[in-house]
């Protein structure tokens, strides 16, 4: 038996989907496969899919280890100059020996031996650290390293010199999960890594799994579980990767958009997917991080930074830390895109946010073709204007379409989709090809100039490959892109026009999306109002960065803290001058320019 078809079976009701999913809906598993999956397996759920007969409706979920194309995870981490003056520092102390004629207990004497030599007064001691005292000091023979938190608590304790502490930078997205492993001395990235989330099995986008969560009441403790579970697995493989043991990892800072931070902290998003979408707490959280079941030093902690306000979370402020706009004299918008963009807009004067419902065709859901960022996905489409014939870029290939070579250095599943940045591009390439009219329905007529138009009912589609397999732009796809955008576009023009400003002095991305994007084939589209293509850049994973940074420099807890409460929030679902924006924004690009872009 090899292992290799293994798969999670979810448990409950799937609106998504319409069904009631539930494990009795397969075969009872037989004793071999009880055999290789032991009680652990059993227990959580999993099975063997080639010793399993499906009798009813079920969901499943491929874990990582099952997966022949893994999702690619584009969060890589970014350079940036962050200040090194962490929470956590080591202090050496020399501690005097108990005398059984002096009353002082061992902590005592280590208080005194801090306010000696480190001037550090009025000190308190966790438990993890006070366990782990009385055998560091013998060990030591009475000489210690502790770890001082905000220069007021121990947190753990060493025998002897210790110089390196580490920290871990968590960036929990609904659809990925990063963290970054730091030194805290120097601030080095010394290891990253990067999983699927879980939880995509209990629905693919957020509001999926808040309404999974109102259908099976309770369920909400299984999504904390799950992704507590992958953070704890990735930080065990970053410290596997760097060779560092877990126990020396003394800190960790978390982001995520509102619903990811909720399910975290484990509490129930429910309030988020209902009016008046009421954050549980709109301030940071710094609690013990065996609080929140993650696998550190014992006595280590969790800081969450603050969401911004009910659709616009951590992340954001992850990626103002990063991007620092409220420190800046231009105008930026910065847009981290994602299933909601989260957006904002402004300087050092007046900054404002939003969140706005662009959906997940970003992402490549929704569309006909459409599928995550893996191998086999196209990525970047060109379209010949005269001949209307296409040529395009896999994930895993080097090659272009066109090049000889590229049917033999396929990826082994062949061509299997169309990812986001790949959508963009080929929309955009139809449009300033005639083929896609500024109102975003697919001319007919060009049919008659190439076989890749064909009629599909009373509407159009452009074939961009046919083969064993036929990838499309179908005009409900052009459709879904025209909404996402026009939803994206619009909220940046709320924010602008409630700044008051026409234009911006320079444009953002921020996300894995917006790492891949072109800028060019963002303005072709018309996704952000106009700007300076050079003043268009990506901000790469801003929010991993910013998680980062108040990981690394205590002085940007308090800061970013402040920004948050500064920062005006816009709800876009209550302003009917967004239907307004919105709906002139559906036209490529929008209706103010409706010239195609040079
Ligand atoms: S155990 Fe090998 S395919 Fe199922």
């Amino acid at each position: 038996m090899c292992g290799r078809c293994q798969v999670d079976v979810t448990e409950g009701e799937l609106s998504k989907h319409g069904i009631v999913s539930r494990a009795e809906n397969l075969s009872a598993p037989g004793q071999a496969e009880q055999r290789f999956l032991g009680s652990d397996g059993a227990d959580s759920g999993r099975r063997l899919s080639c010793h399993a007969k499906i009798e009813g409706d079920l969901a499943i979920d491929v874990p990582a280890s099952s997966q022949v194309h893994r999702q690619v995870i584009r969060k890589p981490y970014e350079a940036h100059d962050i200040d090194v003056n962490p929470v956590v520092q080591p202090c050496f102390v020399e501690v005097t020996t108990p005398d059984i004629l002096l009353p002082e207990g061992d902590l005592q004497r280590v208080f005194a031996a801090l306010s000696r030599d480190w001037q550090l007064d009025g000190l308190t001691c966790n438990l993890p650290a006070m366990q782990q005292l009385q055998d560091a000091l013998r060990e030591g023979d009475w000489q210690i390293t502790v770890a001082v938190r905000n220069d007021r608590q121990i947190i753990a304790v060493w025998p002897g010199l210790k110089e390196r502490f580490y920290g871990v930078a968590i960036d929990v997205g609904s659809t990925t999960v990063a963290v970054q492993l730091c030194d805290l001395r120097n601030g080095d990235v010394l290891a990253s890594a990067g999983k699927m989330n879980p939880q995509i099995r209990f629905g693919e986008d957020l509001m999926s799994r808040v309404s999974y969560i109102m259908s099976n009441p309770g369920s909400e403790r299984q999504l904390s579980d799950v992704i507590r579970r992958t953070v704890n697995e990735l930080i065990a493989e970053v410290a596997a990767n760097a060779d560092i043991e877990i126990n020396d990892i003394v800190e960790v800072t978390i982001v995520g958009n509102p619903i990811m931070q909720h399910l975290f902290l484990g509490i129930s998003p429910i309030e988020l997917g209902r009016a008046p979408f009421k954050l549980a707490n709109d301030g940071s959280v710094d609690v013990r991080a065996s609080e929140l079941d993650i696998s550190i030093n014992p006595g280590g902690y969790a800081y969450v930074l603050p969401c911004i306000a009910g659709h616009v979370g951590a992340d954001t402020a992850g990626v103002m830390l990063a991007e620092m706009p409220f420190e800046r004299d231009d105008m930026s918008l910065i847009v981290d895109v994602g299933t909601n963009a989260e957006i904002l807009v402004g300087n050092r004067e007046r900054l404002l946010a939003a969140s706005s419902p662009t959906g997940p065709a970003f992402e490549g859901a929704q569309i006909s073709c459409g599928q995550r960022a893996a191998p086999g996905a196209i990525e970047r489409v060109r379209i010949d204007s005269e001949t209307l014939e296409s040529r395009f870029k896999l994930i895993g290939c080097e090659l272009w379409s066109d090049v000889p070579g590229f049917a033999d250095a396929l990826p082994s599943g062949g061509v299997t989709g169309i990812c986001g940045s790949g959508i963009i591009e080929a929309i955009a390439e139809m449009y300033s090809a005639g083929i896609v009219l500024p109102n975003g329905r697919i001319d007919g007529e060009q049919a008659e100039r190439s076989t890749r138009i064909v009629e599909d009912g009373t509407v159009h589609e452009y074939v961009l490959f046919d083969d064993d397999q036929r990838i499309s732009i179908t005009q409900h796809d052009v459709r879904a892109i025209q909404l996402a955008k026009a939803a994206l576009y619009a909220g940046a023009q709320l924010l602008m026009k409630e700044r008051g400003v026409e234009r911006v002095d320079r444009v953002r991305f921020a996300g894995a999306f917006g790492a891949q994007i072109d800028a060019r084939y963002a303005m072709v589209l018309g996704m952000v109002p106009e700007c300076d293509l050079g003043a268009v850049s990506s901000a790469g994973n801003a929010a991993g960065t910013g998680a980062r940074i108040a990981l690394l420099d205590r002085k940007a807890r308090p800061l970013i803290e402040a920004q948050v409460r500064n920062v005006e929030k816009i709800e876009t679902a209550t302003r009917p001058d967004f239907q307004d924006l919105y709906v002139a924004a559906m036209a490529i690009p929008h209706q103010e320019s409706p010239e195609k872009p040079r």
